[in-house]
Order: structure tokens, then sequence, then C-alpha cells
């Protein structure tokens, strides 16, 4: 039997893409499943293709960038099942790549809302819920290879990416003294809606994207993610890695080398700085990891 069998996840922006493949994978490993997002219509359809293979499913309507959604999520999830033991933080958006004039301020505040402080209330509120109950558990972090290296003309969603890979080792410690295994999901291009994600912008996030007007494949990005991998493929390969308590989760490995190449710049940046006769005399202990 699975060690997640008859326990409980909650997975945001758990209603289709990336989300959706992880909580059906889950829900074959025999666990409760939790799908909250702020797409009603989507989430009926979750709910009912999961409820179609007897996945016992809690599907909830949240705004990840609401601490209220976040509590109210929390209180229903724990009386339909009892203690969440799996935090998913998936739900993000991506505005159109572009120029740095071409993302405004507002696109920004839109971005780091959903893609970096959802992932920070989630952690707040049902990481320290999984703190408490101390039975254990998984919380998956959704970062992209964006967090891996910055991608050229998509810096905010690149800025959040990397700040979940970051503090996703930043809790990994912390987290495994209480016996909640963190990790850090990165995959490359997935077909998805991502390139869609105007249709998710709440009307006080000032909508400036208009998706129902253009074609899809003509969006800048559209035609990658259109040719990305199957997602149920990423929903399979997080089980496999959180069985194998992976903590970095790629899914593409054909970005190895290029992972590789940044890996030989930093290296050679460091040993210019060896060299430097400015520094030649410092003190430093390398022991600390931050200054
Ligand atoms: N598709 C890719 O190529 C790709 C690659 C790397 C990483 N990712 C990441 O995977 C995650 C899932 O994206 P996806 O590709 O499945 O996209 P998607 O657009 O298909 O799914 C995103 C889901 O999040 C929900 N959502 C959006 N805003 C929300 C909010 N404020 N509150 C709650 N739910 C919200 C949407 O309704 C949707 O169900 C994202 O974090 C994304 O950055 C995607």
């Amino acid at each position: 039997m699975s060690d997640f069998n008859g326990k409980t996840a909650l997975i945001s922006g758990g209603a289709e893409g990336i989300g959706f493949s992880i909580a059906s994978a889950m829900g074959d490993q025999g666990m409760n499943i939790v799908i909250a997002d702020i797409d009603e219509t989507q989430l009926r359809v979750a709910e009912e293709k999961l409820t179609a293979k007897n996945v016992p499913v809690l599907a909830l309507k949240m705004d990840v960038t609401k601490l209220e959604d976040w509590q109210a999520v929390q209180e229903k999830a724990v009386t339909q099942f009892g203690n969440i033991h799996m935090l998913v933080n998936n739900a993000g958006v991506a505005t159109a790549p572009g120029p740095l004039e071409a993302t405004n301020y507002d696109d920004w505040q839109w971005v780091l809302d959903v893609n970096l402080m959802g992932v920070v209330r989630g952690t707040h509120i049902i990481g320290s819920h999984m703190k408490q109950h101390g039975e254990g558990g998984w919380m998956v972090n959704v970062a992209s290879m964006a967090g891996m290296a910055g991608v050229p003309t998509a810096g905010a969603y690149t800025a959040t990416k990397v700040a979940v890979v970051g503090m996703s080792e930043s809790w990994q410690p912390e987290m495994a003294k209480h016996n909640v295994h963190v990790a850090v999901l990165c995959p490359a291009f997935v077909k998805t809606r991502i390139h869609l994600s105007g249709r998710n912008r709440t009307a006080e996030d000032q909508n400036s994207f208009d998706d129902t007007k253009v074609n899809t494949k003509d969006l800048p990005g559209g035609s990658l993610v259109e040719n990305g991998i199957d997602p149920e493929l990423v929903g399979m390969r997080v089980v496999e890695a959180l069985q194998a308590q992976e903590f970095y989760i790629f899914t593409h490995p054909s970005h190895r080398e290029s992972l590789q190449m940044r890996g030989a710049a930093i290296d050679q940046a460091f040993e210019r700085a060896a060299q430097s006769p400015i520094l030649a005399d410092i003190e430093d202990d390398p022991n600390i990891v931050f200054g």
C-alpha cells in the first residue's frame, strides 16, 4: 500500500493543467483530494472527472491572493477529511512575455501576488497546520525551469519562480524536522492554458490582457506551451519523485545541459573573484551561506 493511501492532499489551482494532473495522480494513490481554484466552472469539470474514478474529492472556490480563502479552505477540508498531509502550491499565472516596458506595474503586482505571495499564504496556513498535527506529509511547490535560470523577456514570472525555488530550499530543513518532505517542481513547457492566464485575472487586478481576442498560437510563448509535454506525465512524475524523496523534481531532462552551462559560468565567476588581488586578504567563513 502506498504511503499516500487514505491521506489528504490540497492542491491550489487544481481544477486544470498541472494542478489537476497532480490531483488525479494523487487520487490514484488513494488520497482524498481537495482542489481549490479561482475558476468555478473548471472546478465542477475536475470534480466530475475525479468522482468518476471514485476519488474522494472536495472542490472549493479559492483565490490564492486572499488569506481568508485559504483559511476557509483549510477549515472545510479538515471538516470533510481530517488533517491535511499534502500541500501542493500550484496556482500560477503568467503575463505575455515582452520587453521590460511591456510589463506594467499592475502586471507585476498580479503575478507576484498569485505566484509568490499565494505560495507564502498557502504555506503559512497549511504548512503550519501540518507542523501542528505532527502526522508528517509533503509540500510540493510548483516553480518552473524559470526558477533555475532567468527567462529572457519574462522578468516578473522569472522573479516569482526563482523565489519559489529559494523559499522551498529555505523551508525544507525546517519542515523536515516535522516529517514533512518539501519538494520543488521545475517543469519546462507543459501543454496547459498558462499562456491564457488572463482568463483568471479578477476585475480588481485590472485585466489589461484580453486573451479572448487572440489566436493563442500567435501569443508569445503560446506555441511553446501548446507543443509542451502532456500534463498527465507531470502528475505521474510527481508521485514517482515523492516516493523517492526527491527535492528538485524535473520533468524535462533535455534542460540539464543548459543548467550545467549556468553552473559553469557561475563557477568561472568565482574563479575570477578568487584570482582578484582586491579580494586576496579578506577573511571569510565559507560555512556562512548568506551575507
Ligand atoms: N505550463 C507550463 O509550461 C508550465 C511550466 C512550468 C511551470 N508551470 C507552473 O505550473 C503551475 C500550473 O500552471 P498550468 O501550466 O497548469 O496553467 P493553467 O493555467 O492550465 O492552470 C492554472 C490553474 O490555476 C488557477 N488559478 C489561477 N489564478 C488563481 C488564483 N488567483 N487562485 C486560485 N487559482 C488560480 C487556474 O484557474 C487554473 O486552474 C503554475 O504555477 C505555472 O507557473 C507551468
